[in-house]
Parts: structure tokens; sequence; C-alpha cells
């Protein structure tokens, strides 16, 4: 079983793969409610900041793929792996028009990146790495509109070293969607019902004590830790949200990175990227 500094370990990375955002996201892209026109300039302006953390800040190798114009929601890459300690599960997603963006992807993670590639074979299994909450411990999977049961057996099966337990997602596209790890041990969670319920319900079955920040906003519960920082909502987005950040997390080097525009289409902190470690394990 992983001890504290496994689980550091598992939150320290020296890849982080990105893709471009296409055009065709500002009509095509999925989205559960009509919140307004996407700028694509801002939303772009966006990805390139949060790209220059990773690259400039935190000294990550950045691979930004290509967008895809036939894949409008191409820059959502979180949802076509899931990849802990050097395996990559390649998923299947939910949604059928999404389902091609995994090609790119596998193609990527297992060549120059290394990973050990594993694939969703099971008939019907369907999983958006949205949907995957890894604490370093054990896997919480968002039983949700994208994600089924089966599609939690074959991350289970990929990854047999970790417990993982399926959490019914509502009000939302993805478990993430409403929570997040801030750091080892930390799940950053917002405060609707929706959120709590999912929340009380990971408490429930779990065999860890997480320590849980609510957030007041769920959307400003996804944020990234990696390599010790935490990347999370700007103050002018979630000024609530940001100060609770600020009050909670007073000794962790923070990195606040808007990201309005793309929240229209349902994408997160942590849908813009894959996280990979490329050293050989330890
Ligand atoms: N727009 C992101 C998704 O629906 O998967």
């Amino acid at each position: 079983m992983a001890d504290a500094t496994d689980v550091e370990r598992l939150f320290t990375f020296d890849a982080v793969v990105m893709r471009g955002i296409p055009d065709s996201l500002k009509a095509e892209a999925l989205r559960t409610e009509d919140l307004g026109e996407v700028d694509l300039e801002e939303a772009r302006k966006h990805h390139e900041a949060y790209q220059s953390v990773m690259r400039d800040q935190l000294k990550l190798h950045v691979e930004v793929l290509e967008a895809d114009e036939s894949l409008p929601d191409c820059c959502f890459v979180e949802d076509c792996a899931v990849v802990v300690d050097g395996v990559a599960l390649i998923t299947c997603p939910g949604s059928p028009s999404r389902r091609p963006e995994v090609t790119l992807i596998k193609r990527i993670l297992g060549g120059g990146l290394g990973q050990e590639i594993v694939e969703m074979t099971e008939k019907g299994a369907t999983l958006d790495g949205g949907d995957v909450l890894f604490t370093g411990k054990e896997f919480f999977v968002g039983l949700s509109s994208r994600t089924n049961q089966k599609g939690a057996n074959s991350l289970a099966n990929a990854f047999p070293n970790y417990p993982v337990s399926g959490i019914k997602v509502n009000g939302h596209l993805h478990l993430k969607s409403m929570m997040s790890m801030a750091g080892p041990g930390i799940i950053a969670v917002g405060s609707s019902d929706h959120s709590q319920k999912a929340i009380r319900q990971i408490k429930k079955v779990s065999n860890f004590d997480y320590t849980t920040v609510t957030l007041p906003d769920d959307a400003a519960a996804n944020c990234v830790y990696i390599n010790k920082t935490l990347l999370h909502c700007s103050q002018d987005e979630f000024p609530e949200s940001y100060k609770v950040f600020a009050e909670k997390f007073p000794k962790t080097p923070r990195v606040a990175i808007p990201n309005n525009e793309l929240f229209k289409v349902d994408g997160a902190l942590t849908c813009k990227s894959l996280l990979i470690c490329k050293k050989p394990k330890v």
C-alpha cells in the first residue's frame, strides 16, 4: 500500500500532454447547458497560460498535439486516458463523437512518452478520464452519463494494485466537475448538494482518511496538484473560492489559471492535460 512518500511521488510528473483548441469547438463541442458563446481567442490565451505554467514554471516537457477540426472536444485530453505510474489505460469515452480522439493520444503515450498501453476491451464499457479521481491510494470512478460500471471494472483490471469504487454522479457531467485532489490526502469539493452527496459516498466507501476543503463554487473544486504546486481558479472567476484556496493553502505554491471560456463547454482545469511521468519507476 502506498505510504506518504509514495503518494507524493504519484503526484510528481515530468511531462504533460495537451491538445490545441479547434475552431469547431465553438459551435460543436458538447455541453450540458447553454452558458453562452465561447470566445475562442480568450480560450486559447488561457490554454497558453496553462502550457506556460507547465513549461516555464514547473519545467515539464509539454507536448501540445495539433487540434483536429473534426473532433470539436479534442482539447479535453484527460478523457482519453488514465495514466498512473507508467501505465496508460486508453479509454472508450462515453460519447461516441469523442471516441476517435483516443487514437492520437494512444500513439503519443505509447511512443515517445514511453507509457505501457492498456486498452479497454470489454464490450459496452465506457469511461471518461474526467470521471476518474486518483488519490494516490485508490480510485473513485464517477458513474455518470459517460462512464458505466463496466468502464470502472476495466480501470480496476488495468490498475490491480489500487482499490476502485464507483460513485454516483448527479447534476454534473463528470465526478471531477465537482471535486479533485488539491494535495496528497486532500480533496477539494464543491458545496452544492450534488457535490456533498458525492463526497459523503466517498467517505462511506473509503478505508482511508481524507481532508476535504469545501469550495463555495463546484467548478472551482476542479484544480490540479502537481509537483507540490496547486493550479486553481482565478480570483476574477470565483472570488470566494479563490479566497478559500488562499486561506487553506498558505504554504503551498499556487498558480491561478483562468478557464471561464472552456468552462462553457464543460471543460475544467484537469480536462486540459494528461500528466505523465516519463522517468522509470523506482
Ligand atoms: N465538452 C466536453 C465533453 O462534453 O466531453
